[in-house]
């Protein structure tokens, strides 16, 4: 099934009329999107609130201060994090009354599979989850009819922009890599929220949200750059041009526009030099998301074969 969708979707790519890749063609292109409702995007930030809440009350009953201690994360961490829980909690409750009061149901806490095993492990997942949901609200922010969720909104992602920097800083990485931080699509998110979820409750209203194939970085040495050749795997699809011939690229999105690559196709995958951004467009830096396409003009959610997938260049 996902092999079929990876080729149908690189077969409309094939046939869709090129545009610039500038800035405003992408913008153009995502409020062209089929109308989703402040009530979706809502719930949509909701979805992911539930999943960051389990998370940090899941990981605070998993390990002890003295287990993240032990692994490298002194106090006051072990505090931070329960700040951070706390934070997360109280988001799924402003938001789920947010709903209450417009008169809309609200999306109910699923099961999840996080997949941590130990308090690295924890804190490593924590960045990414962290840089997703800045890229979530950043990303939804255009889609906001309404001044007041607006507001409402950008008051959430400022918070979680320190989250990531508070735990990126406690990772050795740097706390702000880039002057800009990258915009998601709901599709492009939700991509990347699924392989956590295992179950939502029957009666959760449906989101107007699809899931692309997975695309994932193979392990590095941690040592990502621009210009370094790295690979990306397609371990649910068999991504190919439609008519066996036509290049693929890697879209390395960013806020300024898609910066494409050709990727080349080997086993289980491709390999793709990580770009440099054009002159004047915002940096490949920080938590990086690079999604295949069947053309170098534009990234839309019709365009998507596979990704994003989710790794950290160095500058
Ligand atoms: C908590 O521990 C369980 C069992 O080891 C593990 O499956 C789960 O991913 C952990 N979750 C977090 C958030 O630490
Ligand atoms: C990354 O590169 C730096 C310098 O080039 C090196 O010191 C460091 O050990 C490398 N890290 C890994 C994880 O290989
Ligand atoms: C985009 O593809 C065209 C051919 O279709 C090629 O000439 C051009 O160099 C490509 N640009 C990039 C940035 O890959």
């Amino acid at each position: 099934m996902k092999t079929g969708f990876a080729v149908a979707a690189l077969a409309a790519v094939a046939a869709a009329a090129p545009g610039t890749p500038s800035m405003t063609n992408r913008m153009k292109i995502r409020q062209a999107a089929p109308a989703v409702t402040d009530a979706d995007i809502l719930n949509y930030a909701l979805t992911l609130e539930h999943l960051e809440d389990k998370f940090y009350r899941e990981g605070l009953s998993n390990f002890t201060a003295d287990q993240f201690a032990s692994a490298g994360f002194p106090a006051p961490f072990y505090d931070n994090l329960k700040e951070i829980s706390s934070d997360e909690q109280t988001h799924v409750a402003f938001l789920t009354a947010a709903l209450k009061a417009a008169g809309y149901p609200a999306v109910q806490e699923c099961t999840y599979a996080f997949g941590v095993t130990d308090p690295k492990t924890f804190v490593m997942t924590s960045s990414i989850l962290e840089g997703v949901g800045i890229s979530a609200y950043l990303g939804a922010a255009a889609e906001i009819m309404s001044a007041t969720y607006l507001t409402a909104a950008g008051s959430i992602l400022t918070v979680e922009s320190r989250h990531s920097a508070y735990i990126r800083s406690s990772l050795g990485e740097s706390p702000f890599p880039s002057p800009f931080d990258v915009p998601l699509t709901l599709d492009e998110v939700y991509t990347l929220a699924a392989p956590f979820i295992v179950e939502c409750p029957s009666d959760n209203p449906e989101l107007p949200v699809k899931s692309f194939p997975t695309l994932m970085s193979a392990p590095t040495n941690g040592n990502i750059t621009v210009g370094k050749t790295i690979t990306l795997l397609t371990p649910d699809s068999v991504v190919k041009p439609a008519d066996g011939s036509s290049q693929i690229y890697a879209a390395f999105i960013t806020v300024t526009g898609p910066v494409f690559t050709p990727a080349t196709a080997v086993d289980g995958g491709f390999t793709v030099t990580v770009p440099m951004a054009p002159k004047g467009g915002a940096p490949i830096s920080g938590q990086t998301y690079a999604v295949l396409t069947g053309c170098n003009t534009t990234v839309t959610d019709e365009t998507v074969a596979a990704g994003p997938a989710v790794f950290e260049v160095r500058m």
